[in-house]
């Protein structure tokens, strides 16, 4: 497994492996089963003759003032553990001014998909991440991408991103991992207390609760939100709910007569640490 932190060599590892199919999964690191799930499904996609690059870069432009990119953990070695166990070839593990130059001035900015749901209250974070994935894409000039539902705006805006820059590459979604209570896996649970711990299983527990509801006949999104949100305070008192909300999964604008697929998402606070999650509705 090679480990590359500068863009010379991620370059010449380019050249060397040009024609060889390359799948990429982008990561800030602090990894977890979640994050070897996308490896693990990047090594099936590259088969043996491919070759599966992840990178770990926390990106500075995605995080809000007073937001924790001071404090996002970062565990490079156990990563890198992670990385060799689950398959992949290449690591790039940059610095940051390896990546903005210190006068850069052209950012990336997403003018439909990104003021909703988490983007509400984290104003700047989707052009933050558009701009590192576009980076990245450019750097590493990927065939195939991998991405977790997990994060399902974050996944909706890279498709437009994709399609709206003409990125020559296949975006594949993964279903997001979960701890065996239902709690979705996220490098930010070690936040949480004891208790807070304790109570955040209620998103999924709600979640699933409305997905029942749907697939006995309840199409109405109001009422699968009052459901979850309901669930969500009797089980989670400790939790601040920031939004729970049935949209157009491709859109995420409210569910129309053109709507394929439904998607409900759940952003939620314990303390300073804001848990998401969500269900697909079929
Ligand atoms: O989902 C993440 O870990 C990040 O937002 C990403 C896609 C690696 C961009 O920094």
């Amino acid at each position: 497994m090679n480990v590359i932190n500068n863009i010379r060599q991620l370059r010449s590892w380019g050249t060397i492996n040009k024609g060889t199919r390359c799948i990429f999964v982008p990561t800030m690191g602090a990894m977890h089963e979640g994050h070897a799930a996308l490896i693990r499904a990047a090594r099936e996609i590259a088969g043996q003759n491919g070759n599966v690059a992840v990178s770990i870069f926390v990106n500075p432009l995605q995080f809000g003032p007073g937001e924790d990119f001071e404090k996002y953990p970062r565990t490079l070695i156990e990563d890198l553990g992670i990385c060799r166990d689950n398959g992949a070839d290449m690591i790039f593990a940059p610095k940051a001014d390896e990546i903005y130059p210190p006068d850069r001035s052209i950012v990336l900015h997403e003018t439909s998909l990104s003021h909703l749901l988490c983007g509400a209250s984290r104003p700047g974070h989707f052009d933050g991440v558009c701009t590192v994935v576009a980076k990245l894409f450019n750097l590493i000039q990927p065939d195939d991408v991998v991405f977790g539902k997990k994060d399902y705006q974050q996944l909706a805006i890279i498709r437009r991103l994709v399609r709206d820059l003409d990125f020559n590459v296949v975006l594949h979604a993964i279903d997001t991992m979960r701890e065996e209570d239902g709690l979705a896996m996220s490098s930010r649970n070690r936040y949480l207390s004891p208790d807070e711990r304790a109570q955040a299983p209620a998103l999924r527990a709600a979640l699933v609760a409305a997905r029942t509801a749907w697939k006995n006949g309840e199409r109405t999104p109001a009422a699968l939100q009052t459901l979850i949100t309901k669930h969500i305070q009797e089980h989670a008192p400790l939790g601040r709910i920031d939004y729970v909300s049935a949209v157009d999964a491709a859109t995420l604008q409210p569910v129309s007569a053109t709507t394929e697929l439904v998607v409900i998402a759940v952003a939620v606070c314990f303390g300073t640490t804001r848990l998401i999650d969500n269900v697909e509705l079929k």
